[in-house]
């Protein structure tokens, strides 16, 4: 039987529950929403592009809808058309927010936004939820205030957020993390900048904002890890297809890679090299990944991914690997114990402040499931070979856990119960229908 049931709601009174029931297969061909982290940076470079930005195909996750209602606050029209395309008509100077910028659950609005903001010349106050409001901003305060933006946070360089921006000057930074979203905060400020700024990363991480800016018109240059951008360039609006979200599919192709008779195809699909890591860690597992018409649209590679599966065998997972997967190495932990030699995964500190300490959220719900596995201070260590039972899981209001163990449950024995698994919705609202449709049982 197909599909049917598989995921069922729960009333248990207090968060949304999912019941996740043993599948026997993974089978079908699906689209999926756009990239988040494309569609964060498209809505916030239109935001200050010359003209009309208009987009489809953008992410439908709450977070996104966070930086489009940010957007709005600051002045920019945001419209939906009948089509369901988002059309945002940028502004030579953005306005000062009448309240202060709900960010939700959103560091990439809260961290990337700033680095605008440090260039405006008002004052505004940016939040979040009690989530966010956890997450550490010391890391963009840092280089915003060299490049003269006043920056104010709360205890601990935790949101709230105050910046007064404006009169930037260029500066040369070399990020203490790999972070993406910091990269981007800094050369999205050097924009409004005298002079070239330049940031140095100790890991190449997602080049997203690199490509967007090209896009839309600005001239920068990179030598290996290192970013330069000239400031007061012009941005001018432009019309894109955003790819399928390559992080909302991780959990999909890791579902299939657990069956053996799995035949999955994600068309339409982000392939930009900086982020496909998991179709290379899958293969080198033993699955069989076959990718078709690769296109590029405005720098991002996109194609059809066709996923068989085969026995997996285990890895190790480090360095720039991890800092290239660190959104799905969730999902890959939650499948470590059904593989042949389990996983390990080093270097992946970033995980402890991500939207809940995922490393120990992850430890903590494996163990529920009657796994074994190890708690390091930068990773996991989860041996294969293991059977896991059905278990009550906590997502700890965290929208990659929830995701991740609804996976996990798939392959163990007796039902899970996915407490708060309405966190989903924070990068993909539909991934439980969508899970539901193609799996057989
Ligand atoms: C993102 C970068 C990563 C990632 C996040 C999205 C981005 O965060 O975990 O989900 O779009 O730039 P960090 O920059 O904190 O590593």
């Amino acid at each position: 039987m197909r599909g049917n049931s598989l995921a069922q709601p729960v009333n248990n009174g207090e968060a949304f529950a999912v019941i996740i029931r043993p599948a026997k297969n993974i089978l079908g061909a699906i689209r999926l929403p756009g990239d988040k982290s494309i569609s964060h940076r498209y809505a916030m470079l239109g935001a200050i592009a010359e003209g009309v930005t208009r987009l489809t195909n953008f992410s439908s996750g709450a977070d996104c809808a966070s930086t489009l209602s940010c957007v709005q606050q600051l002045g920019c029209e945001v419209k939906t058309t009948a089509d369901g395309a988002i059309e945002i008509t940028g502004r030579e100077r953005l306005q000062q927010p009448s309240q202060s910028l709900d960010c939700g659950n959103s560091g990439s609005t809260m961290r990337m936004l700033s680095g605008i903001l440090a260039g405006q010349d008002f004052e505004c106050e940016l939040h979040g939820d009690e989530s966010l409001s956890r997450r550490p901003m010391g890391r963009v305060m840092v280089p915003l205030r060299h490049m003269g933006a006043e920056i104010n946070a709360g205890a601990n360089d935790r949101p709230p957020l105050r910046i007064r921006g404006g009169h930037l000057h260029a500066i040369e930074y070399t990020t203490p993390m790999a972070s993406a979203q910091v990269k981007s905060a800094v050369l999205f400020a050097g924009l409004f900048a005298d002079g070239e700024t330049t940031v140095e990363e100790p890991f190449r991480t997602r080049d997203h904002s690199e490509q967007a800016l090209r896009a839309f018109g600005v001239e920068l240059s990179r030598s290996r890890n290192r970013v330069t951008i000239r400031g007061r360039q012009k941005l001018h609006a432009i019309q894109a297809f955003i790819p399928g979200d390559i992080s909302s599919a991780s959990f999909f192709l890791c579902a299939a890679a657990l069956f053996p008779d799995s035949n999955l195809v994600l068309e339409n699909l982000l392939l930009n090299p900086t982020r496909a890591s998991l179709l290379d860690v899958l293969t080198a597992l033993g699955a069989r990944i076959s990718v078709l018409n690769l296109e590029n649209q405005h720098g991002e590679l996109i194609g059809s991914v066709k996923l068989e599966s085969g026995p997996l065998k285990g890895t190790t997972i480090a360095g720039g690997q991890s800092v290239a997967l660190i959104d799905e190495l969730p999902v890959l932990a939650a499948i470590a114990p059904y593989i042949e030699e389990g996983i390990e995964i080093r270097d992946a500190k970033e995980l402890r402040v991500k939207e809940s300490d995922r490393i120990a959220v992850v430890a903590r719900n494996l163990r529920a499931m009657g796994a074994e596995c190890e708690e390091l201070e930068d990773g996991l260590r989860v041996p294969g070979n293991q059977k896991l039972h059905g278990a009550e899981i906590d997502s700890a209001g965290d929208h990659r856990i929830a995701m991740a163990f609804s996976v996990a449950a798939l392959r163990a024995e007796g039902e899970s119960v996915i407490h708060g698994a309405d966190a989903a919705r924070i990068s993909y609202p539909e991934f439980f229908d969508v899970l539901e449709g193609i799996v057989e049982r």
